[in-house]
Parts: structure tokens; C-alpha cells; sequence
């Protein structure tokens, strides 16, 4: 399917985003030749920027961030001919009609035929202010015909679900629901939809995928990164809001979710809705048994973060599942920031043999379940984790790992998120973007963890850059008598222990 032609207009183009992300996705799509032939860009933001400084901005950017570097310069110029940038307040009436002006004038030149594709890449507290102001300068028109209007939001959808809910009103006075695109970028991932084909194309893996045959279930989002200059943004969000709501409750609903009717977007978010429907809530007075939260030392002292905050830059939780098929396995779930490694994998965890039938009490203390990790990234993959018999005469166990690695399978590069996920809207594809009732049922579930912690008095756990966490995130697990998985990249190598 090709992308029709259009405008991408991003709303907070000085921002972050832009520079990590938005930029360097572009810059890959126009290196594959897969953007539109007539295409263009038109960045919007507070700074006062001329376009050529802001073309310059972008270049630097996509030079330190793109996949494919150094840059063609021949690509770069192409895409960058057609960049643009518009600087006003979110609010100001008179930066929209600029705004106005200069898509006209884009349009004309680039031949991009009127579609025009809105990107929400600012902090959310001026979404509504952008969609009110783009209404009333009538930049947005309901309905997908030609030309179209879509717009892409960026999480955190929110901050809290009473201005989600009053944002997702605001967009359905002037939007139907499809025109309408929520990034999770995490849906972008090659490996998260590999999710689902795993579990679905195969017909050996579902039999045990169940509370008969799993014992639990970890899924972990550690990075070693800090909050790398978002200090004021983070501040505000936390990682409850920035990772667990969205990011790792996507994850915990594609490997519990039931089989979808089909494949086809709204089957899946169905399933989605209907997995996140049975989390049993984290009730206020469980809280401070079924959550850790900590926050990295030297956090209050980033640029932008309060001195006394209290933003959490870890958080733990231990979740149950309240159907059929999981009830009584928990989901131990974990994300943080300047943790030992990057490392973001869900852990299913078997059940131990019913019986051991080796002779020699320490070979049957050393048994140990089988695992299967799906590595999200880096080094993707999934890797099966069994006993075998160690060569010799004597009969002696150890641990193997029966590893798949993406990159030498398919030897392909494997591509960011953000360029999927554009190109899917300039396709108007709606199937790996999040619906409106699936981010209400995500925030159900965070709003009261969030409350918990607000009100909770006692000072926030610190933790050393560079740990596992805060010591104690090892309870949760430890309650039931387990124990998270080291934060190791790789689970290659012939045996674990
Ligand atoms: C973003 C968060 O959604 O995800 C960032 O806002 C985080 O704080 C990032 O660093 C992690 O994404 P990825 O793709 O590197 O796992």
C-alpha cells in the first residue's frame, strides 16, 4: 500500500522527538524511497527559527541519529528542499493563520494535493490548546475523504484520564475516530508484533501458554539511560505514565490477550480492550505491597527536575490477571532508568517438572524450570532455556538455551519504530496505533497506583545509577518466592548458571 501524498505538520518540532526520533525515521523513509513523491514538512514550535536555521537543526540531528549514517547528501537535500517552519505560541490565533498561509503555499509548490498529517510531538498539557486552535482556524475537517486531515498523537495521552478524557472529547467534536492515530511506539516494534505470530503462527507454544503450564510471567523495561535533558518533561510524567501505562501494559496485553477473530486492527485491539479488562486493579490499600517505586541518585539534580522531587524513575508491580486462562499467575512487571543494561524482554517462566527422576539430591535441587524469553531489543530474539545432559559418562544435568537471533537469521536492518508507524499514517492504517477505549482502560488501571503513590508520606527509595534497582523491588518477587532474572543482554551461550 502507498503512502498517499501529503504535509506532515509537527506541532513541538524543536523538541526532542523530532530531533531523536521524527527526523531520522524521515530520513530513513526518504533513503528507501518509500515517502511519498510529493511530500513536505512543516515544523511549528514556540522558538523563533528561520527555516534554514531550523533545516540545519534537523540535518545535525538526523547526522547523529539516523541508522544510516554518514547522510547521503543527495537524499538530505531532496527532503530537505521541502522543510519548513513556522514559530508562534500553541494558543495564538494569529500563528495558526501563519500556519494557514504557509501550508497553502507548500501545498501549491509541493503538489501535496491538501492531505495534511498533524503530529502532537509536544508535552501534553497544550494538546487540547493545538486541536482547539487547529478547529477553529478550520485545519481539520471530519472524515477521511480526499484531501484528508489526520492527526497523530504522542503519549503520554493525558496527564491524568480526566484531560484524556476531555482531550478525546475534544477531538471527536471535529475528528472521527480513524482519523485520529495514538502512538505507542512500542507497537512500532518488529518484535512486539512478533509477539502475536509467535504465539498464533505456531501451533506448539499455545497448548502451555496458560496457568496449567506458566508459573509466572516478567516483563521488564530497563534502560541506562537518564532522562537526557526531557529533566522538566519526566518530571511531570514519571515512569508510570512515560513506560508502564502504555508501553508495558501493550506488552502484558499481547502475550495474555485470547486469539483474535483475525489479524485485521480491530480484532486486535478488541482482544487488547478485553485483556486489559481483566487486570485485577491494584487496589490503594495494596499499593505499598503490590508496587516499588524508586528514583535514580542524581535525578534531582538534572536540569529541569525539582530538588525535592518526587518522580519516579522506577517503578515494580506485581499484577493478576483475572480470566480463565491466568488466574493465580502473576505478572511481575518492572521499567527504569539508569539501570545495569538496556534491556526490555517478557519472561515466561514454566512450570518445574512434577517429579524428579534423576538420581543425586543436587542434580534435582539444580533443575530448573524452563524459560523462553522474548527479547524485545537490542540483540532481538527469542530464546528457549531447558536442561540436557552434560557429555560424560556420569549423568549429569545443565542448563541450555536454544537461541533465535533476528539479526542472523535475517541478516536486515532492523528498522526504528517511528518510520512504520509514519508511514502507516500517511497509508491511513490504523492497526498498530492505540484506540480510545484501550487508553481508558490503560489509565483504569494506573490511576489509582498513581494515587497510592502521591499519598504515600514516606521519602522515595534512591537507587545507584548503574543497579537493578531499588532493594526493594526484590520483595515483590520474593513474596511468592521468586526472583527477578539478572539484567543480562544476552541469554546466547550454552548454559546460564
Ligand atoms: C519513550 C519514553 O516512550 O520510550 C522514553 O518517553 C524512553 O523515556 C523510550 O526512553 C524508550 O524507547 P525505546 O524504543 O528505546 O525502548
Amino acid at each position: 500500500m502507498t503512502a498517499d501524498p501529503c504535509v506532515l505538520v509537527i506541532f513541538g518540532a524543536s523538541g526532542d522527538l523530532t530531533q531523536r526520533k521524527l527526523v531520522p525515521a524521515l530520513y530513513e523513509l526518504a533513503h528507501d524511497g518509500a515517502l511519498p513523491e510529493h511530500f513536505a514538512v512543516v515544523g511549528f514550535a514556540r522558538r523563533p527559527l528561520t527555516t534554514d536555521a531550523f533545516r540545519a537543526q534537523l540535518e545535525a540531528a538526523a547526522g547523529r541519529f539516523a541508522r544510516s549514517r554518514p547522510l547521503d547528501p543527495a537524499v538530505w537535500a531532496r527532503l530537505a528542499a521541502h522543510v519548513e517552519y513556522v514559530a508562534g505560541d500553541y494558543d495564538d490565533p494569529a500563528a495558526y493563520a501563519a500556519l494557514a498561509a504557509r501550508l497553502a503555499d507548500v501545498e501549491r509548490r509541493v503538489g501535496t494535493g491538501g492531505n495534511r498529517l498533524y503530529y502532537l510531538s509536544t508535552p501534553p498539557d497544550v494538546f487540547a490548546p493545538i486541536v482547539s486552535q487547529l478547529r477553529d482556524a478550520r485545519l481539520l475537517a471530519r472524515g477521511d475523504q480526499s484531501p484528508w486531515r489526520r492527526l497523530i498523537v504522542e503519549k503520554p495521552y493525558g496527564p491524568d484520564p480526566a484531560s484524556t478524557r476531555a482531550l478525546e472529547d475534544l477531538m471527536a467534536t471535529v475528528l472521527d475516530e480513524r482519523q485520529i492515530f495514538r502512538i505507542d511506539h512500542y507497537l512500532g516494534k518488529e518484535t512486539v508484533q512478533n509477539i502475536l505470530v509467535f504465539r498464533f503462527g505456531n501451533a506448539i507454544f499455545e497448548p502451555l501458554w496458560n496457568r496449567q503450564h506458566v508459573d509466572h510471567v516478567e516483563i521488564t523495561a530497563a534502560e541506562t539511560l537518564g532522562v537526557e535533558g526531557r529533566g522538566a518533561f519526566y518530571d511531570a510524567t514519571g515512569v508510570l505514565r512515560d513506560i508502564v501505562q502504555n508501553h508495558l501494559l501493550q506488552l502484558l496485553a499481547l502475550c495474555t490477550m485470547e486469539p483474535p477473530a483475525s489479524f485485521a486492527g480491530e480484532d486486535v485491539r478488541d482482544e487488547t480492550a478485553r485483556a486489559l479488562r481483566a487486570l485485577r486493579p491494584i487496589a490503594h490499600a495494596d499499593v505499598a505491597t503490590d508496587t516499588v517505586r524508586g528514583q535514580y541518585r542524581g535525578y534531582r539534580d538534572e536540569p529541569g527536575v525539582a530538588r525535592d522531587s518526587r518522580a519516579a524513575t522506577y517503578a515494580g508491580l506485581r499484577v493478576l490477571v483475572d480470566n480463565w486462562r491466568w488466574q493465580g499467575v502473576p505478572f511481575y512487571l518492572r521499567a527504569g532508568k539508569r539501570l545495569a543494561a538496556r534491556l526490555t524482554e517478557v519472561a515466561i517462566h514454566f512450570r518445574p517438572v512434577p517429579l524428579c527422576l534423576f538420581r543425586g539430591e543436587e542434580i534435582c535441587q539444580r533443575l530448573e524450570p524452563n524459560v523462553l524469553r522474548l527479547r524485545i531489543q537490542p540483540d532481538e530474539g527469542i530464546a528457549l532455556r531447558f536442561e540436557s545432559k552434560l557429555p560424560g559418562d556420569a549423568l549429569d544435568i545443565g542448563g541450555v538455551t536454544m537461541d533465535f537471533s533476528y539479526q542472523r537469521a535475517f541478516e536486515a536492518p532492523s528498522h526504528d519504530a517511528y518510520e512504520r508507524l509514519l508511514l502507516d499514517c500517511m497509508r491511513g492504517q490504523g492497526t498498530l496505533f492505540v484506540r480510545r477505549d484501550v487508553v481508558a482502560l490503560q489509565w483504569a488501571f494506573a490511576e489509582p497506583i498513581l494515587d497510592g503513590w502521591d499519598a504515600d508520606p514516606r521519602p522515595i527509595s534512591v537507587y545507584e545509577p548503574g543497579s537493578t534497582g531499588p532493594a526493594e523491588a526484590r520483595a515483590l518477587p520474593a513474596r511468592d518466592g521468586r526472583a527477578w532474572s539478572a539484567l543480562e543482554t544476552s541469554v546466547g551461550g550454552p548454559t546460564l548458571r
